[in-house]
């Protein structure tokens, strides 16, 4: 379903950021919340990263500050312009995340956040394939999402959340194994952490 919120968040950025930094909260706080995917991982000046679904690049942002080689991508053009506006150090591709224009191969690391509960089941597959494809062997995903609560004092407040500003997408997603769905794939699934009373997922796996 969804509200007039939705629409209202991605046009206004400052709404978008608002709830973002409001439901950060719930893990401490919006900076520890954009790094929390990438716990562990080795990022250098020289490692080759895309942002996948960046939108206007709130967690490129603390990837360029590591990482001198940064790629976002986005499918929407007002996305990727508010990402180079913001995040100017960082390079952006206008693209669907189940059909890269990247070669097989070329980086390091792929990550994204609070984007795969926008995607429909076979769309998801897709992606997770395309990520794969892209990835240097031994490359690392690194993703931040949903996740149905283990605490059931989290489950009112995902739900509120799920209406006001999510589709049928969202709902999906919190019933899809993601590790099983990547580790199907032929990742091998390094991590998997649960966060905000089981609400948020953090998965972490590596190309072989
Ligand atoms: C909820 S926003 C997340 C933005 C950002 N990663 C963050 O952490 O705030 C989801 C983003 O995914 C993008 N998106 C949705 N479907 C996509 C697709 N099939 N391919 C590429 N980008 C897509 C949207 O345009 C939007 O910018």
């Amino acid at each position: 379903m969804a509200t007039i919120l939705r629409d209202l968040s991605y046009r206004y950025q400052w709404l978008y950021d608002g709830i973002s930094r409001l439901s950060a909260l719930s893990v401490g706080g919006e900076g520890r919340f954009r790094r929390l995917a990438l716990e562990g991982l080795t990022i250098e000046p020289d490692t080759k990263v895309l942002d996948l679904c960046c939108g206007s690049g709130q967690t490129t942002q603390v990837l360029v500050e590591r990482s001198r080689q940064v790629t976002g991508l986005d499918a929407s053009p007002f996305s990727i312009k508010r990402a180079q506006h913001n995040v100017p150090q960082a390079k952006y591709v206008e693209a669907f995340a189940e059909a890269m224009p990247f070669a097989e191969n070329q980086f390091d690391l792929v990550h994204t956040s609070v984007a795969m509960h926008e995607m429909e089941p076979d769309q998801l597959q897709k992606i997770f394939s395309e990520v794969h494809r892209v990835l240097k062997p031994g490359g690392s995903f690194a993703m931040i999402d949903f996740h149905q609560p283990t605490n059931p004092l989290f489950v009112p407040g995902v739900a509120v959340f799920l209406l006001l500003f999510e589709t049928e997408t969202a709902w999906q997603l919190l019933k899809t194994d993601l590790a099983a769905a990547l580790a199907a794939i032929g990742f091998n699934v390094t991590k998997q952490t649960f966060h905000a009373g089981g609400s948020l997922q953090v998965i972490q796996a590596q190309k072989s």
